[in-house]
Formats: C-alpha cells, sequence, structure tokens
C-alpha cells in the first residue's frame, strides 16, 4: 500500500518559518507579540527596547501597534526605539527620510517619549560618521540590548541596508546602496537618480545581538530572495542568511512570499 505523506516538508528550512494567509493576519501576530513584550516589561517596570524597520512591509504591524494603543490602552511610554538605518545624506525632515517614515506610520499616533527614539542621523559630515556609529550600538547596549529586532528583507537579501558583501560580525556602519535596491526605492524619490547612494545602517552583527529577531516579508516578489535567506547556504551573497546562526529568530511570510519554499514549490 502506498503511504502519502502530506506534512509540509520543512527540512531544508534553517531558521524557523510561519506562514499566514495574508499580510494583515501576520501583522496582527507581529503587533502582539511585540504587545506582549512592552507589557511584560511593564510590569517589572523595565523598557522594553525595539528594533524598528521602515519600508512597506511593517506598515500594516505599526497600523495595529496604533490601534492597540487607540483602542485597546497600550502605552509606549516605557519603549526605547532603535531604528535599523536612514539614507546619507538625508535631512530629517524630508518626505522620503526614515525619520519622517517613522513618525508618519507610527510615533505620530501613539505615547512613545520622543526622547527614546533613535534613528540614523544623515545630516552628519562624513568624518563623524564613525563615531556616531560606535555611540549609536553603545547606547543600545547601555539600555541592555534590543529586546525585538523587527526586519524586513530586501530584494539583495540586505537586512537593514547590509547589502551582499556585508559579513555576520559588521556593525553600525556607513554602506553603499546596490542598484536594485535603489531601483525599489526610486518611485518614492521620484526616480532612481534622486535616491541616495549611500546610508548608515545597524550591522548583522547588531541584528544577531537582538534578544528576539522577526523577519517579515509579503508578496511573490519576495518568494525567490525569501527561499535564499531560509534555505541557502550561509554567505555574504545573501547577507540574510547569516540570521541562520541565531536562535531566536523567526521568518513570518504571507503564502506569496512563501511561495518558493521548496514545502510549497515541490507540491
Ligand atoms: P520593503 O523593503 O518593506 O519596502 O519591501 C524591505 C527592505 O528593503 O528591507
Amino acid at each position: 500500500m502506498i503511504r502519502l505523506n502530506l506534512q509540509e516538508d520543512t527540512s531544508f528550512e534553517k531558521l524557523p518559518v510561519s506562514v499566514y494567509a495574508n499580510p494583515e493576519e501576520a501583522s496582527i501576530v507581529v503587533a502582539s507579540r511585540i504587545a506582549d513584550i512592552i507589557r511584560k516589561k511593564q510590569l517589572s517596570g523595565e523598557r522594553a527596547v525595539l528594533g524598528l524597520a521602515t519600508g512597506d512591509t511593517p506598515i500594516r504591524v505599526y497600523k495595529e501597534l496604533i490601534r492597540l494603543h487607540k483602542e485597546e490602552g497600550l502605552s509606549f511610554k516605557n519603549v526605547v526605539s532603535f531604528n535599523l538605518d536612514e539614507y546619507y545624506p538625508m535631512l530629517p525632515d524630508a518626505e522620503q527620510s526614515y525619520v519622517s517614515f517613522m513618525y508618519n506610520n507610527l510615533f505620530n499616533h501613539i505615547d512613545i517619549d520622543k526622547d527614546n527614539i533613535y534613528i540614523p542621523d544623515g545630516t552628519l559630515a562624513v568624518e563623524d560618521i564613525p563615531s556616531y556609529c560606535i555611540a549609536y550600538e553603545e547606547r543600545i547596549t547601555e539600555l541592555g540590548g534590543i529586546d525585538l529586532q523587527l526586519l524586513g528583507i530586501g530584494r539583495t537579501g540586505h537586512i537593514g541596508f547590509n547589502e551582499p558583501g556585508s559579513g555576520p560580525s559588521t556593525d553600525t556602519r556607513l554602506v553603499t546602496l546596490e542598484d536594485l535596491t535603489r531601483e525599489d526605492a526610486s518611485s518614492s524619490f521620484g526616480g532612481k537618480e534622486n535616491v541616495p547612494h549611500q546610508a548608515i545602517t545597524m550591522g548583522i552583527g547588531t541584528v544577531l545581538r537582538a534578544k528576539e529577531i522577526v523577519l517579515i516579508a509579503w508578496g511573490e516578489k519576495k518568494g525567490e530572495i525569501v527561499q535564499k535567506a531560509v534555505e541557502g547556504e550561509m554567505s555574504s551573497d545573501v547577507p540574510s542568511t547569516f540570521l541562520q546562526q541565531s536562535n531566536n529568530v523567526e521568518f513570518i511570510l504571507d503564502e506569496g512570499a512563501a511561495f518558493k519554499l521548496t514545502r510549497f514549490a515541490t507540491r
């Protein structure tokens, strides 16, 4: 008798992956995980240190956090946030800055103390960047480290702006953006020629030091790179593969972003 194995085969996956029907459902799960950390820390009188990401992907997570604040009384008074990255050069009040993004999509709508918000400064003189980056890392350490780091993934395999070539022990630093990354950003800048060539980003080492890491990705456009990050060999050609080193990482995907994983692709 032939026995059919209807279990999904996750044996090719080198880190934990959860797949939800759509980005809305997945975003609610991620937001509630963040809210749980914030509430747990409140009960013990501690700060919750969040590592936050920009881009289209986390917007629904931030919407749900705002809803939890407005409708369910979730307070962010004990939250300190560190953003992953910022374009360089970039004025904070420019429409495309990650400062504007974070205030428009989250900070303006919750009760976080503005002094507890850290976003890399895109206005520094080049010679001041190295000491600024060291201070950024030190501040994270002084505050006890990042409790939860939220990540998106770029089509180059970047996390933050750690483009191919970035190693697993990189810290916060000035980096050069890949052509594909600048192309993906071109619509918000009114053309690729207006996208900055550089950025300040936390390193992969910075990310790996977080106590929990959650990478989110939606849509088939991300399917191929997600498959490489999850099932590929660790390599600086695809910097997100270094997340396989973490003992506390989870990829949270919608069905589109998961479609190239072996368990779905071979169905
Ligand atoms: P996106 O960007 O959320 O806009 O797709 C993700 C990233 O580049 O890290």
